[in-house]
């Protein structure tokens, strides 16, 4: 995995030693556990020290769920289902959904809205799987995966009988607190814990992503790998090559700085749209604070270049650009000749279609150079379970040690709270 900073050098002074030095303590202070939020820094060294029976345990269950299902239906909001949910869109197939495989069952997703009508019409589909539940909440208390589960749990019952159902609920919650715990140990749920010191946004590299992940039947192995090479990458005090976190995190506070207010994560690849929503919760829920904050947004291209491109281009100033770019495709696809030629494409005769994507990406790259907008641009060789463990990692620390600049808890969440109090007062919860 690479960083390129070329198109900010116009933008800003990427080696500015103040950011760079500023960057580097506050890695530092990460690795020391000195800085705030200090009790949530358990993802920093978790990937180099995942505990070998835990990852065996996941494999096994992960194995034994796929033999006996066609259909897992994981149950969470926020970072109890993003990072699943990133990962297993980038690693499955685009049509996944339209395709039964038997090494990857259908993954649908439940307890991330309240909307009435997406969990009826997923209740009927239900009805003709062979399916099971995960059901993951840290607090344990959440309202809506607390629902979906409520009603989910009594469809499993009555479609299976109680004792069946049991051996197809599985959970992960905290060791001890919530009522999901409680519900898990009266009924003897297979439960695995998030660890305490491992909040939300930064728990895909736990069972709460690892769990639903192996169970969509990919390598969650090369995934730890790939997020441990790069924990050693961006050790603070690893000298060997330049740390690309502390320079990304560098970057972003330097054009903050300049009035540059809203990030666009943009990708070539329409299955890393969903590693844009997991990447928006990690740098939204952590850095928009105290009304500070870069506002993180993302665009498809070249989906996009036909809509918000116009935006990018020529709108207001305030945007500053980071590409995820995939150097090489899973297929290749030639574009065939036409006798004819009525379309005028044969200029495009027996080129790659990815050839056309990547062109429209380096057209673009340069267009926004143009257009004023400062452009960063991260590559992977392709799309894989290590090259995604590599960018996860890499986006977390990047996003503790950008939080820390801003000077900011990157590690709590407290506005989400306003909206819970005020829809708990309007449905007359008790104690509101
Ligand atoms: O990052 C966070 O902490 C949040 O997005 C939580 O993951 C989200 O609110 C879900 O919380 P819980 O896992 O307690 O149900």
């Amino acid at each position: 995995m690479k960083l390129e900073i070329s198109g900010i050098r116009q933008f800003a002074e990427y080696n500015s030693p103040a950011h760079k030095q500023k960057a580097k303590s506050c890695n530092r202070l990460l690795h020391s556990k000195q800085g705030k939020g200090r009790d949530y820094l358990g993802w920093v060294d978790l990937p180099g020290k995942f505990p070998e029976n835990l990852l065996q345990d996941i494999e096994q269950t992960a194995k034994q769920i796929r033999d006996r299902i066609d259909t897992m239906v994981t149950i969470g909001i926020g970072g109890s289902y993003l990072g699943a949910k990133a990962v297993i869109e980038a690693l499955s197939d685009n049509f996944s959904a339209y395709k039964t495989e038997k090494d990857h069952p259908n993954m649908l997703f439940a307890g991330q809205n309240l909307s009435a009508d997406y969990l009826h019409e997923l209740r009927e589909l239900l009805k003709t799987k062979n399916y099971a539940l995960t059901v993951i909440s840290k607090s344990g208390t959440t309202t809506e995966p607390a629902l979906a589960f409520r009603i989910l749990k009594k469809d499993l019952e009555e479609k299976y009988g109680e004792d069946e159902a049991r051996e197809r609920i599985f959970v992960v919650t905290d060791k001890q607190k919530g009522a999901l715990k409680q519900l898990a140990d009266k009924q003897n749920y297979k439960t695995y814990e998030i660890p305490d010191d491992v909040g939300g946004r930064f728990s895909v590299l736990t069972p709460v992503g690892l769990l639903p992940i192996a169970v969509a039947g990919f390598d969650i192995r090369a995934l730890l790998q790939g997020a441990k090479d790069m924990q050693k990458r961006l050790d603070a005090e690893h000298e060997n090559d330049e740390n690309i976190a502390e320079l990304y995190a560098g970057i972003r506070n330097q054009l903050y700085e300049k009035g540059y207010a809203i990030e666009i994560l943009v990708n070539y690849n329409p299955q890393l749209c969903f590693f844009s929503e997991w990447w928006k919760q990690l740098f939204g829920e952590s850095e928009g604070k105290n009304h500070k904050g870069i506002f993180p947004a993302s665009v498809s291209f070249t989906t996009d270049l036909h809509s918000l491109g116009q935006y990018m281009q020529d709108g207001k100033r305030h945007i500053f650009e980071t590409i995820l770019c995939v150097e090489q495709a899973k297929n290749s696809l030639k574009i065939p000749e036409d006798s004819e030629n009525l379309d005028r494409l044969n200029y495009l005769s027996n080129k790659d279609l990815e050839y056309v994507n990547k062109s429209a990406l380096t057209g673009t790259f340069e267009a926004h150079l143009e257009g004023e907008v400062p452009v960063m641009k991260i590559t992977i060789p392709e799309i894989n379970a290590y090259h995604i463990g590599e960018l996860i990692y890499f986006f977390e620390k990047s996003c503790g040690i950008s939080g820390y600049m801003l000077g900011v808890n990157p590690f709590d969440q407290p506005g989400v709270e306003t909206y819970k109090r005020n829809m708990f007062q309007i449905l007359g919860k008790p104690g509101f």
